[in-house]
């Protein structure tokens, strides 16, 4: 008999739990949404790349075309040539925004570096980048890199 209650009220607690965890991840998710979108704004990156990431004086961060076309000189961006999201991370840590480098918090940081990802359409709009979730993040030319010295691998 005891130990029904105990099992219902387990099952109760953690029922409850679940719910209290959907909601806080809801919650991150549209943080760091809102949070990558109005430091992008507040912070100026639109007068150096444009609005959304699409270019300005300093080029682009969306977009880019195959590498492998008859172009002798394609654009290298982060959406065709970055093989790791972990560097946009790193690069807008350590020299973003330009005129006042190191002056984002680390959350800020990954809440830009999630909205540049999304506009690249490389994660979805409510995936949350933390420590755990950007080093597993794919990018599109992750393979696309080939050693000039195999037989040094
Ligand atoms: C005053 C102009 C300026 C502002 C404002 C600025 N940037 Fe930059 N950004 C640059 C320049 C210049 C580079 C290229 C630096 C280099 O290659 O050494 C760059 C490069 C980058 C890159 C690397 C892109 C690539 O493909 O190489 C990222 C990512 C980036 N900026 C993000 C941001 C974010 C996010 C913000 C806002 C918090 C921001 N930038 C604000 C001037 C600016």
């Amino acid at each position: 008999m005891r130990a029904e209650i105990r099992t219902t009220d387990h099952a109760g607690r953690s029922r409850a739990l679940g719910h209290q965890y959907r909601a806080r991840r809801r919650r991150s998710a549209a943080w760091q949404r809102d949070t990558g979108a109005g430091r992008y704004a507040e912070r100026g990156c639109a007068l150096c790349h444009g609005e959304k990431g699409g270019g300005g004086p300093s080029g682009p961060l969306v977009g880019g075309g195959p590498l492998n076309s008859t172009d002798r000189d394609p654009a290298k961006l982060i959406g065709n040539y970055w093989p790791y999201a972990t560097t946009i991370f790193d690069f807008t840590r350590r020299a973003m925004p330009w005129q006042q480098p190191k002056t984002l918090t680390d959350n800020e940081v990954y809440a830009l570096t999630a909205y540049i990802l999304a506009l690249n359409k490389i994660i979805g709009e409510n995936d949350v980048m933390n420590a755990e979730t950007l080093p597993k993040v794919k990018m599109p030319n992750r393979d696309g890199f080939i050693s000039k010295y195999p037989e040094k691998h």
